[in-house]
């Protein structure tokens, strides 16, 4: 996936290049900086002397010594003054500049911390925003897998309001199911589930069905809907948030069976509506169900038509889910 949030101690996350969250000396400090430090031992602290500071919004590269990575790349946010003294700018700069010398230095991979967004003050929610926006448009003209590592739950926002829509949602539809068959019953109750609660309209809907595309597999699924959508292979593996190699192992392999996470990440998207989602779905011998509070969630964001797959994946991320993509 090329964009993945995860809650973690960046310290503890392998990646080809981690970024630290540093300060203008580059001497070491609190929070991600200090971690990073003791993580990565004395010898980082002498290579940082020789590289005379690093002004705010612009990056440096060091080896990574005893962290879980080639290099760490120290970067200095802006200090949170309230959003008027170009604090997002350079904020945006922090990930354009790390990730220009991540590309430089070949990494495939790198981890992000939520950068100023400790003791500089940014709200987490305007940061996050900064790096989704930074991030995306890097990998809209490159390939690399990018992590944003966050360390608490509070970090990963989205607003309250989706949350507390998703929170009832989850109350009226989310069915406990206590049986030691889930999975066939789960699958069976679930597509019985959601048939008995489509609107007279949809659920008997003729088509969607057709019976010519029974046996069509989830790859000849795939590739057909991203024509009728008149998308290209390119605009749907980058919004669905799967790594191209991925796709085009689906893509050449007809009987391919993706995760159920990779599946759904397809469908988003596409934008499919739930019976065409359920639809794809099937091809690899899933369904959404009301007692898998994963998809009680998707569902509620194809309902509410919100195919932002970086709020899905956040929200996803507060209520303990795993994420959609790869
Ligand atoms: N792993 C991942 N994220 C972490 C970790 C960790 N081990 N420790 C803290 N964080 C998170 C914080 O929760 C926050 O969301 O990293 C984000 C950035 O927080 P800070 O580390 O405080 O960085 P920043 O806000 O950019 O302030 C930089 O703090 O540590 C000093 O020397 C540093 O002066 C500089 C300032």
């Amino acid at each position: 996936m090329p964009f993945r949030i995860i809650r973690n101690d960046i310290t503890k996350v392998e990646a080809d290049a981690v970024v630290n969250a540093a300060n203008s000396s580059l001497l070491g400090g609190g929070g991600v900086d200090g971690a990073i430090h003791r993580a990565a031992g004395p010898e980082l602290l002498e290579e940082c002397r020789t590289l005379g500071g690093c002004e705010t919004g612009q990056a440096k590269i060091t080896k990574g010594y005893n962290m879980p990575c080639r290099y760490i790349i120290h970067t200095v946010g802006p200090v949170w003054q309230g959003g008027g003294s170009g604090e997002k700018g350079l904020l945006y700069s922090c990930y354009e500049k790390s990730l220009q010398l991540a590309k430089e230095y070949n990494c495939e991979s790198v981890a992000f911390p939520l950068i100023s967004s400790g003791v500089y003050g940014y709200p987490k929610d305007k940061a996050l925003q900064v790096a989704v926006s930074a991030i995306t448009e890097f990998l809209s003209e490159n390939d690399m897998d990018i992590t944003m590592v966050v360390f608490d739950k509070n970090a990963v926002l989205v607003s309250e309001n989706i949350l507390d829509n998703v929170r009832k949602y989850i109350d009226d539809n989310y069915v406990e199911e206590h049986s030691d068959n889930a999975g066939r019953s789960t699958f069976v109750a679930g597509f019985s589930m959601i048939y008995e609660k489509m609107p007279e309209d949809v659920c008997c809907a003729p088509a969607r069905f057709s019976f010519d595309k029974l046996d069509e597999s989830f790859s000849q699924a795939l590739l057909r809907l991203i024509d009728e959508k008149g998308m290209t292979d390119v605009q749907v593996y980058k919004k669905a948030n799967i790594d191209r190699r991925l796709f085009s192992k689906i893509r050449s392999d007809v009987n391919y069976k993706p995760k159920k996470q990779t599946a759904v990440a397809f469908a988003i998207a596409l934008e499919l509506d739930i019976p065409e989602t359920q639809d794809l779905l099937e091809k690899a011998g899933y369904t959404l169900s009301n007692s898998i509070k994963f998809d009680v969630i998707i569902k509620y964001f194809i309902e509410n038509r919100n195919y932002n797959i970086y709020e899905i994946n956040e929200t996803l991320f507060s209520f303990d889910q795993s994420l959609i993509g790869v």
